[in-house]
């Protein structure tokens, strides 16, 4: 470790140019003009972020400095969800920009589905720790109860549900399902979340799901339309060449439902970045591997928008600086070529998709 005297005597002497590489790379990005935020409708007449700020992982005071560095850069929308248990630090970060340029979305967990106390009770929840009256967007986190239901392990496309052998599986503490959850109860969250959009004093002023399969998106659009309900106004799901996500993006884009996708840089789990036709067509490009992952996601249709994570401003940035460039007709078809997605599944980052009893 080095003394006190020792680091004073490295740093140059008060007034001189301070040259190191890390600071230049400091100072070019506090001086840096914000990029102009591009967003795009959503089915209530409002619009979203086609980048959006994603914030899973970021806890604490790191949540808080790079959600900051975020809003006042290049992003004017963050995405968080109750289980992120970082609701409150997001909420810090928000007076970076005015409330009406703000797009703020976040997700109720599986332990809140079933009733409409339980559903709304997960709003307020959410919006005491953002600090907010409203969000701009509310989705349902999880289809299904995963492997947090009181259940002995599930096995893939086995109605478990109807069994009625259900046990303890603990350790799940309060993020588990309620232990009467059955695919029905999904449908009616869906309905008390629109409650929560009536009226002009709305707490939520859209609402939506994320990791839905095509089958359900199609019964939660059937539920919907027999229902006189909203329709979700974005599916937030995994997307990116690995895992294309076609059929949900399809059903999105033939009901005017906006598609975001999340992990198109690989979440920290699969080497997207370091792909051989990736870092060819940014070589070809001269941008990073990140940003024809980014610019790809958003090439897929005028639905489709993004919410990409990343703790440091110049990332940030670079993830955001994606309009000045278009990949080809060909370099898509490349990155087309990549997919390596099996029918049905809508999920490669490891969630275990296929624990949720009717994952088919
Ligand atoms: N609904 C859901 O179930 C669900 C699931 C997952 C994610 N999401 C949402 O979607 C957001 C995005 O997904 P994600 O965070 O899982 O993954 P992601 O955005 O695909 O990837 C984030 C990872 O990439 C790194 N990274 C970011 N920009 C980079 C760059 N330009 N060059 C090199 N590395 C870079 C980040 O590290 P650094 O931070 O160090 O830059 C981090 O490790 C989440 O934050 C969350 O808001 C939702």
């Amino acid at each position: 470790m080095r003394t006190r005297e020792a680091r004073r005597a490295a740093s140059p002497p008060e007034g001189a140019e301070q040259t190191s590489p890390a600071l230049k790379k400091r100072k070019a990005e506090k001086k840096a003009v914000p990029l102009p935020v591009r967003r795009t409708p959503i089915n209530t007449g409002a619009s979203i972020p086609v980048v959006q700020f994603g914030t899973y992982r970021l806890k604490g005071g790191a949540c808080r400095s790079a959600c900051r560095a975020a809003l006042q850069g290049s992003y004017a929308g963050v995405d968080t969800a109750s289980v992120y248990a970082n609701e409150s630090e997001v909420g810090k970060s928000l007076s970076c920009r005015t409330r009406d340029e703000l797009f703020v979305q976040t997700k109720l967990w599986r332990s809140h589905q079933g009733s409409q106390e339980a559903v709304s009770k997960a709003l307020t929840n959410s919006l005491r720790g953002l600090a907010q009256d409203y969000v701009d967007l509310w989705l349902m986190h999880w289809p299904g109860p995963g492997r947090h239901l009181h259940l002995p392990p599930v096995r893939k496309a086995k109605p478990v549900w109807t069994s009625g052998e259900r046990e303890e599986i603990g350790k799940n503490g309060e993020t588990q399902c309620p232990a009467e959850w059955t695919p029905a109860m999904r449908l009616e969250t869906w309905r008390h979340m629109a409650t929560e959009t009536k009226g002009d004093g709305a707490r939520a002023c859209a609402i939506g799901v994320c990791n839905f399969s095509a089958r359900q998106l199609r019964e939660l659009i059937a539920f919907c339309d027999a229902e006189k309900l909203p329709l979700p106004a974005v599916v937030q799901n995994e997307c990116h060449p690995y895992l294309p996500a076609t059929e949900v993006r399809s059903v999105c884009a033939a009901r005017g439902i906006v598609f975001q996708c999340y992990g198109v840089l690989g979440s920290g789990v699969l080497d997207l970045m370091g792909d051989e036709a990736v870092r060819e067509i940014a070589a070809e490009l001269g941008v990073a591997p990140a940003q024809v992952l980014v610019r790809w996601a958003t090439q897929l249709g005028e639905n489709v928008v993004v919410a990409v994570k990343s703790g440091s401003a110049g990332r940030q940035r670079e993830n955001a600086d994606v309009f000045g460039f278009e990949l080809s007709k060909g370099q898509m078809g490349r990155l087309g070529g990549l997919s390596r997605q099996r029918e049905g599944m809508n999920c490669m980052l490891g969630w275990l998709r296929e624990h949720d009893p009717d994952y088919y």
